[in-house]
């Protein structure tokens, strides 16, 4: 009796706590970090109002979706300080003001709203996910509920449908993946009433969206109305004041939707998949990783390969400050006085083609010569570190010098070349060539906070307890000694990694397998159906009876956290020409994934033992260029493949086709994939695109070329290999199959001929001439050794239908 009583008298000495599950708070009463059920969860179930875990024993007031595998955090009180595990609270106070309050910190409050009301009032979390203070004014007839404050007014980094951005309100960035506290990005309403993003660092700022180089006239933004409204719908349609709009990729259908500032700088919408419980993002402001500012410090480039990622490295003549952290960029290895006029130093440009550096322009002078853009740099001294150089419509060129390089990046889509200015012994030096050398690239590693719970030492409450617990004697202490425990270690045991852990896991929407179940499952591994470079696949039956492929990756040396952020790439991708990946396992050395069993085998096969009539054939050009478009447009993750062949394209029940082992390309070797030009090089000899062979930039263009030598197999039943050891020459950069196609198209008198010439000799005549003509002339455009040339996956797709 004793005991109760003295647990009930500890519960009591806090502020009354919420006991069931209600959307809404009452005045006079609080939400502590201590208590699981101390939320307010909105009538309709889907957000809920609590503490959420950020760090070792740190926690930040939030407004969190819970339909997700993990809860999805849309607004946050405290993100950049975040109070202590325990005996933090958040109070709503008789006055009206609401505060949250820190163990460490009882006076001063972390965050308060400030707001005052004579009113009776109450905090309600409503079903669209704002968290509103409201005061209830009784009159005979009704109730009037005026809004005082809500949370929609002040978002984080994530706009809901319905929530406007105003002049008042931005979208900041978190600092990264696992750090919710603000980081360098924001989504805001200019002076001009344009809506921008801005990058925003400890030393430089700068707008990246839309492009600097436009007005926002030419950019159909208008900057007349100064209303400064901005909203999301539900349907996925977006639109601003600024006369700004988009639908996103499944408009108009009705989702749960948000718009994020992501921490990568880029802005995007994520739609909700009731199905996998997992977001997807259906809308993204830019397409090229590398427009985004602040990536790569000073003197260094951005630079963006589908295969490697994003990635910065210095200039010629610049060496890395430090290693941990790009943005602060690269420093001279020559002697910065060097750049001086007075030292007697002779200097050289090295020209950096399709090039820019955004910003610190010292002067914008139209040049009608290199010559003349040089000299004026020439003449700057130190203040001028190299120039941008491009021709302009009035038949001159502008030559912008610049002060300071930043914001580099390189990309087709530049036309305009930067002249880096350097002392020549320095430009004459061979040190490392510019191309692809991936370095380190993080903005700001995740550190774990440091924020460890300090007892409490004169605490009024604590101390009258201890008093009134001496009076019951020896026992009661021994139990509060015991509660107070156990509070604190419940409390401990999450830590940093776990973290990680279960945030990628809320990234990924299958199933995790242990890897007794799949060898159960595959009855110990002896089913073999297929080997390739990525692995062995074994058949397999799972628990609920489904077939199932499994896949063994070898050489995979991955840690379990950066496969598993791959992974959920993978998993995110969902399309009727996408092999399903059900799921994965991740055990010591093992890295298994778990995909759809498809009855009829690869294409491979079935070419093979010509069991693919002519529409069949047709068919599985058509379902596998949508597959590829898919993965490198449509769903705006940009997946490449690099692998495309006829084993990897697999034929289920009705001979639809479906693409296997996409972003496995990504999984492999990760380890090699820096350190020679060799390692770079994925895919399968007779499939390859030039580019990997001459080590230029990788882009969706190979899938396509693979794409195209693909199309030549199937009319012509003729495998590329062997025309290879026909010919003997084994050279990929002169392509047997594709110049064996061309020449009979060329030399032949009339189409019918060639068709003749080229078509399986196993389809005995069937088939249908205007559409082999047809996938003949997609194939040699795909077949392009310029991969500019070369069509995007979704035009294959539209001329071939
Ligand atoms: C409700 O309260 C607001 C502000 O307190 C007041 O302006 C409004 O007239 C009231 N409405 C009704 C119907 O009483
Ligand atoms: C300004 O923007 C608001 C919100 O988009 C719109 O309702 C209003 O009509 C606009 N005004 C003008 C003058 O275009
Ligand atoms: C730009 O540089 C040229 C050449 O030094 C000079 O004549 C001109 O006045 C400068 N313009 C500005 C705006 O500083
Ligand atoms: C990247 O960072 C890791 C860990 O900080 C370090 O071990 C590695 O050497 C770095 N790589 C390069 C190329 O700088
Ligand atoms: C998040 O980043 C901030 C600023 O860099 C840092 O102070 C804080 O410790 C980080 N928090 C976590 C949980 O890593």
């Amino acid at each position: 009796m004793q005991i109760q009583f003295f647990l009930l008298f500890l519960l009591f000495t806090k502020t009354i706590s919420l006991t069931s599950t209600t959307d809404t708070l009452p005045q006079g009463s609080s939400l502590s970090v201590e208590k699981p059920n101390d939320i307010l969860i909105s009538s309709n179930g889907h957000y809920s109002a609590g503490f959420i875990q950020v760090g070792d024993n740190a926690f930040c007031f939030s407004v969190y979706f819970t339909k997700s595998k993990q809860p999805t955090v849309v607004w946050m009180a405290n993100r950049d300080q975040p109070v202590n595990g325990k005996n933090s609270k958040l109070s709503l106070f008789n006055n009206g003001n609401l505060i949250l309050t820190d163990a460490e910190r009882k006076r001063t409050p972390i965050w308060s709203i400030s707001t005052f009301s004579t009113f009776p009032l109450q905090l309600q979390l409503q079903n669209n996910g704002n968290l509103v203070l409201e005061t209830l004014q009784k009159t005979e007839k009704s109730t009037n509920v005026t809004i005082i404050w809500q949370s929609f007014d002040f978002p984080t980094d994530t706009l809901l449908p319905g929530q406007e951005l105003t002049e008042h309100s931005s979208l900041v960035s978190s600092k990264s993946k696992t750090n919710f506290s603000s980081g360098f990005y924001k989504l805001y309403f200019d002076n001009d009433n344009a809506l921008r993003l801005l990058f925003k660092g400890p030393l430089l700022a700068s707008v990246y969206w839309p492009s600097p180089w436009k007005l926002p006239i030419d950019m159909g933004r208008s900057t007349y109305n100064a209303t400064k409204i901005a909203l999301l719908d539900s349907f996925g349609h977006f639109t601003s004041s600024d006369k700004y709009q988009f639908h996103t990729t499944d408009y108009p259908n009705k989702f749960h939707r948000l718009l994020k500032m992501d921490h990568d700088g880029n802005l995007r919408v994520y739609s909700f998949n009731e199905k996998m419980k997992t977001w997807e993002v259906t809308w993204q402001a830019t397409q090229e990783p590398c427009e985004v500012h602040g990536i790569c410090g000073e003197n260094s480039m951005c630079s963006y390969d589908h295969v490697i990622g994003r990635t910065c490295f210095c200039l010629k003549g610049y060496k890395l400050k430090n290693p941990h952290d790009w943005s602060q960029g690269c420093e001279p290895e020559f002697k910065p006085a060097d750049l001086s006029c007075n030292r007697g130093v002779s200097f050289g440009f090295l020209r950096l083609q399709n090039t820019e550096f955004f910003g610190y322009d010292l002067n914008v002078t139209k040049v009608t010569s290199l010559k003349q853009c040089q000299d004026l740099c020439l003449g700057l001294c130190e203040r001028c570190k190299g120039f941008q150089f491009k021709f302009n419509r009035e038949s001159t060129y502008d030559c912008f010098t610049k002060t300071l390089l930043v914001n580099g990046r390189d990309s087709h889509n530049i036309d305009g070349d930067v002249f880096l200015k350097l002392p020549k012994n320095t430009l004459l030096s061979s040190t490392m060539p510019l191309k692809h050398l991936p370095l380190n690239c993080s903005i700001a590693l995740s550190q774990p906070l440091n924020r460890l719970y300090e007892k409490p030492s004169k605490n009024s409450t604590l101390s009258f307890l201890v008093w009134f617990a001496l009076g019951f004697g020896v026992f009661e202490i021994t139990m509060i000694f015991i509660v107070w425990f156990f509070l604190f270690r419940t409390n401990k045991n999450n830590d940093n990694v776990d973290q990680v852990q279960r945030h990628l896991l809320s990234a990924t929407g299958f199933q995790k397998f242990s890897y007794s179940e799949l060898k159960t499952a595959t009855k110990g591994f002896t089913k073999e159906i297929g080997r390739g470079g990525g692995g062995i696949v074994y058949k397999g039956i799972l628990d609920d009876d489904r077939v199932a492929a499994v896949k063994c990756l070898n050489e995979a040396h991955q840690g379990e956290a950066e496969f598993l952020a791959e992974i959920s790439t993978i998993g995110m991708l969902n399309h009727m020409n996408l092999i399903d990946m059900w799921g994965y396992c991740v055990e010591g050395k093992h890295r298994i994934l778990v995909y759809e069993y498809m009855e009829h085998g690869s294409l491979a096969e079935n070419l093979c033992s010509n069991s693919l009539d002519w529409n069949k054939r047709f068919n599985v050009a058509v379902g596998t260029a949508k597959g590829l478009a898919y993965l490198h447009e449509e769903c705006l993750e940009w997946v490449l493949h690099c692998d495309v062949k006829p084993h990897n394209i697999l034929l289920d029940t009705k001979f639809q086709p479906k693409v296997a082992d996409f972003g496995l390309s990504k999984l492999l070797n990760r380890d090699d994939r820096d350190s020679s030009v060799f390692s770079r090089i994925r895919g399968t000899r007779g499939y390859m695109a030039p580019e990997w062979v001459y080590n230029l930039k990788i882009t969706s263009k190979v899938d396509v070329y693979s794409y195209g030598i693909v199309l030549l197999e199937m009319v012509s039943g003729k495998s590329p290999m062997e025309i290879h050891s026909l010919d003997n020459s084994g050279g990929i950069e002169h392509h047997r199959m594709v110049t064996w196609v061309m020449e009979k198209v060329k030399n032949a008198p009339t189409t019918m001929f060639w068709i003749e010439e080229i078509v399986d000799g196993n389809l005995e005549g069937k088939y249908d001439v205007n559409q082999v003509e047809n996938l003949v002339k997609v194939a040699l455009k795909c077949v392009k050794d310029d991969m500019n040339e070369r069509p995007s996956m979704s035009q294959v797709v539209e001329m071939l239908l």
